[in-house]
């Protein structure tokens, strides 16, 4: 997905330092030609050996040396780079760069290069608060750079707060839709995420544990290789993600309502909601009492299967499903596959570690109409998200 593309990764001093090496696993498994430049403080963290032998290029660290200077060492590698990723970037480094400051072989190759350029800020979250620091950004942002912003967490310094580098393979996402392959232009895509919630009066519901984390990382992945997505949520604690049409909704009626609605305009609908099978048969109009029972029933009645249904006008349409399941997986899940008439169903056993609703990360097997079962090993979210892309891309008609 990164074949053919030149990426000049830029790494700066700070202990995030070590997700920039697996970043650079990330860039050189898509396909991407690497060459890493290191500013001094960053060799204190990590030794250039090391990302010399991942990518498998010398890496830079001289402004001035005499060996690379035939070709004008940062001249050339600012030239050739179709990306300049710059991870992790101190706030020295984001400062220097927004006041024109070029000393060091990294800084000159920001300035020299008109290549699109991708900062990656981890630092404490005091400096990135710091109004100096944030104006920095700004100006950076308005003149055109490209910024994957840090994370919420606890910090190398022991502070919680803003501040963290994100996971690599989020920072590989933003550096692919800045110059990956945009296999999905053309295509719209629709996924739902989440739980539904089925009220039993205005202050009670019945739910399940979904945090929308599968949903939404499909509908970043898919806009990402430059598909047009429509997410429809249940209600999570995520926000919506950029260049997404987002509809939030709460029950599975409303869910229904809305993805039959939107199915039309979808080549591919993406299912990965945990949509709530019943509801009650009668919604109290005000809080239920408890009275003085020991024990209290509630009658609940079937939602509609929204993926039995689309799978019942299936037309030329991709339809993905996702099962959860605690026992007996691939027996139900290939049930599931046919019953819906879908072409490809997510399994996953949610009992296993790693596996299943809240997590950053699962575990899934991949079953399709034509019989076929693969599974993947233990891997996040956002890489579970890439791989079932790459399966619907085979089964989408070639343009
Ligand atoms: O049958 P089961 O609920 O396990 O199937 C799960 C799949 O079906 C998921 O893709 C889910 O989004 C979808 N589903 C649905 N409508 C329902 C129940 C499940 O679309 N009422």
């Amino acid at each position: 997905m990164l074949q053919g593309k030149c990426v000049v990764l830029g790494v700066t001093g700070g202990i995030a330092v070590y997700k920039a090496v697996e970043l650079l696993r990330l860039m050189i498994k898509a396909g991407a030609d690497v060459h890493v430049i290191m500013t001094r403080s960053a060799q204190e963290f990590v030794t250039p050996l090391t990302f010399q032998t991942l990518s498998g290029n010398p890496v830079h660290t001289e402004l001035f040396n005499l060996i690379q200077e035939q070709d004008i060492g940062h001249i050339s590698l600012a030239d050739s780079a179709d990306l300049v990723l710059i991870a992790p970037a101190t706030a020295n480094f984001v400062g220097k760069v927004a006041n024109g400051i070029a000393d060091d072989l990294l800084s000159t190759t920001v300035m020299a290069t008109k290549a699109k350029v991708l900062f990656v800020p981890a630092m404490n979250t005091n400096m990135w608060e710091n109004p100096l620091y944030r104006q920095n950004q700004k100006h950076l942002e308005e003149l055109g750079y490209h910024f994957v912003e840090p994370v919420y967490g606890e910090l190398a310094c022991g502070w919680q707060g803003q501040g963290k580098m994100p996971d690599p393979q989020v920072v590989f996402n933003s550096a692919h839709a800045l110059i990956g392959s945009k296999d999905f232009a053309g295509k719209t895509l629709l996924v739902t995420a989440g739980p539904t919630r089925e009220e039993i009066d205005p202050v009670r519901f019945l739910s399940n544990y979904s945090s929308g984390k599968m949903g939404f990382a499909i509908a970043r992945a898919s806009r990402d290789r430059g598909a047009r997505v429509i997410l429809v949520s249940g209600p999570v604690h995520l926000a919506d993600p950029k260049g997404v049409e987002t509809i939030h909704v709460t029950s599975a009626q409303e869910m229904y309502r809305e993805v039959t609605e939107k199915a039309s305009e979808a080549d591919v609908v993406i299912k990965a909601a945990a949509v709530a099978d019943f509801r009650p048969v009668e919604r109290g109009e005000q809080k239920t009492k408890k009275g003085d029972t020991e024990t209290m029933a509630i009658a609940l009645q079937r939602n509609p299967d929204i993926l039995a249904e689309l799978g019942k006008q299936k037309g030329s349409r991709v339809l993905v499903g996702f099962a959860a399941e605690t026992e007996k997986l691939l027996r139900h899940a290939r049930e599931k596959l046919q019953k819906k008439n879908l072409d490809i169903l997510v399994a996953n056993d949610v009992t296993q570690d790693g596996a299943g609703f809240d997590g950053e990360t699962n575990i899934v097997r991949f079953l399709t109409a034509d019989g076929q079962t693969e599974e993947l090993p233990l891997m996040t979210k956002d890489e579970v998200a890439e791989k079932l892309l790459d399966r619907i891309l085979t089964l989408l008609p070639k343009d």
